[in-house]
Formats: C-alpha cells, structure tokens, sequence
C-alpha cells in the first residue's frame, strides 16, 4: 500500500504517482496512459498557444476521462530582444557555418507566457489539474483558473518559493530537487549553486508549510519513490523515467543518450533556453560553457540554438535529463506506473 492522501483522494488517484509534465515530450497519449494506469498524467503545455492547448486537452479526454494535469509556464515577458545575444551569435557563427545552417538568426521569442486566453480554455475544458512552473500567474488569472475547480500546484526549488506559493493559495507544492530533469521552476531568483538536492529540500518544505508537498527529482524506481514518501511527500512527480516509452515525444539521439547516460552525464545549463535546466552534456554544453552569463533573455536564447538542434547526433540540442537517468529503465509508461507502485510498496514492507 502507498501512502493515501488529501491529493490520491480528491483525485480518486490509485497511486500517488504523477508522470511529470514534459513540454515538448509528453503527449496526450502518454499522459491517457499514466492516468488510465492509476497514476496522475500530466501534459507540459508551457510552449503552447491557447489553440493548441484546448486541442492538446481534448486529445488526451478523447483517450480517457481519468483526472489531467495541464502544466504552464509563468514567466516574465522578456521585451524587445532585438539585438540581444550579440556575444552569443558571434560564438555560435561557427557553428552554423559547420552545419551550413546560414546566418546565426536574430532572436526572437518562440513562446509566449500563461495568458487570459489559456485561462479560457481551462474554463471550457476544466482538467482536473492545473500546475505552474517559474511560479504563479497574477492573482486576477489565478482566480480564474481557481473558479474552474482545478487543483493548483506549482513547482519550487527552495523553502522560500514554497512558502510564497502557500500564501498565493496553492493547493500542493512541487518540491523541485536540485537533481531534476529539465528546467529549474525557480521564480525567486538566487544562486542556482545554492540550491538543495531533494534529500535536503523535501523534508525542509515539509515542515515549512502546511500543504501537501509532491516530491520531483532524481525519482525512478521503488528505492526512490520510498525515501520521498518516508522525507514526507504525499505525492513524486516523475520525469527522465516516463521518457523511455514509446509514447513519449523525443529524438533519437536524445532517446541513446538517456540509454547511455551515468551519474555524471548532466549539468545544469542556461545555454538551451535561457533559464537554468539540466541536461544531459553535449557538444553545445562543452564548448559554450564559458557563455552561460552572455544567454539571450528566456526564451530567445531557444531561436538561437534551435537551428543548430536538427543536425546530426544531438550535438545541439536539449537532451532533458536528471541526476538519476542511469537508474531509468527502458519500459511501457503503464507498466512504469504499475513497476513504482510495487517496488515502493515492497520497501515499504521490508521495514515492516
Ligand atoms: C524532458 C523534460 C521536460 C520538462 N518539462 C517541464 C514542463 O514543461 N513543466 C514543468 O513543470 N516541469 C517540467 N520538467 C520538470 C519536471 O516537472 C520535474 O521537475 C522533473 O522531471 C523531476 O526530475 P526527474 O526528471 O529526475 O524525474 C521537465 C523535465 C523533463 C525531464
């Protein structure tokens, strides 16, 4: 038996399990799956328009009327960019000449933030779920998306994100490891260095506020699921581990690195996007790991690189990925689900 709670309940979760939202790599389908299997599914809808957004949802409600977890981004609109990056164009020319990709492009900004519009569409479509990343829209649309009935929950990666989001009225806080795949939900600026691994985080948001805390980083198998439940999680949120089916949406080089990646295969890195992410190394990282202070404001940075990202090997693009790739396992998302459920249950039972 895994722990119950105020989140498992209210959803009528038979697991506290949710597959993480992925922007970019988790589909409707993926997201159908996991929650078809007993867990939460979540769909990583930060990079997209309120169009693609409404369809996204009716995709995944096609495939099931289990609960859904639609995720957004919550950024500051970076402004003008033109001629930003300027220091950054001109080391990534060579590049572009290598690849014959033509000039190093203008930036410009690839997507926008959490918008009235995207509220609309939660209030027509009502998942059952809505999480924020890089913290909380204004209290006006936050009250909208309340009114919808969804759940609200939003990543942090430090005490004091957590108990600002418990004064903005969430209902459950993500505690974000320093070991998490993909971008830092960090909204309240600070040292990245700082910032503690889940070991330290979890149990210190735990005791800072009153909520339910969901536990993300580093999460992949039944040893792990287990330490952040007994650290005080009602719920882990689960990412690199649900890239390794077939229905999540990845290239393939990026498929082989997460198959060959070790302990030290990521970092976090502004290089991708703009913000802080960990990723798994590649040629982009290695070569430009001077330039992290010259990025392009977020998300511009991402018109720089992306150009570079369809050539090759992955040698240029965002290979998500946390601390703990090593220990994923190739598997379908359903029996990912069913596999955490037990083995967390079997530790469970071998200190019984
Ligand atoms: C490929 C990838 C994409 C991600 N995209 C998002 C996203 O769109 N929204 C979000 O809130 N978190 C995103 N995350 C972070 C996850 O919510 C979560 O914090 C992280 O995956 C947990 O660490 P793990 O990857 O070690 O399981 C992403 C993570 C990965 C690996």
């Amino acid at each position: 038996m895994l722990p119950k709670s105020a989140l498992t309940e209210r959803l009528g979760l038979a697991y506290p399990i949710i597959q993480a939202p992925m922007a970019g790599a988790a589909t409707p389908a993926l997201a159908a799956t996991v929650s078809e299997a007993g867990g939460l599914g979540s769909l990583g809808l930060g990079t997209s328009t309120p169009e693609v957004t409404a369809a996204e949802i009716q995709r995944f409600k096609q495939m099931t009327e289990k609960p859904l977890n639609a995720n957004f981004f919550c950024h500051d609109d970076p402004g003008d960019v033109a001629g930003t990056g300027h220091a950054m164009r001109q080391r990534l020319a060579p590049f572009f000449q290598e690849h014959n990709a033509g000039q190093v492009p203008e930036p410009t900004v690839p997507y926008g933030t959490f918008t009235a519009a995207h509220a609309d569409v939660l209030t027509r479509e009502k998942p059952a779920v809505v999480s924020f990343h890089f913290g909380l829209p204004d209290e006006e649309l936050l009250e909208q998306v309340r009114a919808t009935g969804a759940l609200i929950l939003c990543s942090a990666t430090t005490v004091a994100e957590a108990r600002a989001l418990e004064i903005a009225g969430v209902d459950a806080v993500i505690a974000q490891g320093y070991e998490a795949g993909g971008h830092r939900g960090t909204f309240l600026g600070g040292d990245m260095t700082n910032q503690p691994g889940l070991f330290a985080l979890l149990p210190q948001v735990c005791r800072a506020v009153r909520l339910p805390v969901i536990a993300a980083g580093g999460i992949v198998d039944g040893h792990t699921a287990a330490a952040a439940f007994m650290l005080g999680a009602s719920a882990v949120q689960v990412g690199t581990a649900f890239l390794r089916n077939a229905d999540s949406k990845i290239s393939d080089p990026h498929r082989r690195a997460l198959a060959q990646a070790g302990d030290e295969s990521t970092r976090v890195t502004r290089l991708h996007s703009g913000k802080p992410a960990r990723a798994i190394r590649n040629r982009l990282m290695d070569e430009l790991a001077d330039m992290e202070a010259d990025v392009a404001p977020y998300p511009s940075q991402r018109s720089l690189v992306a150009p570079l990202g369809g050539k090759g090997d992955g040698a240029f693009q965002s290979l998500w990925a946390g601390q703990n790739v090593g220990l994923t396992r190739e598997m379908p998302a359903a029996d990912l689900v069913r596999t955490l459920a037990e083995e967390t249950a079997a530790r469970f039972k071998a200190f019984a």
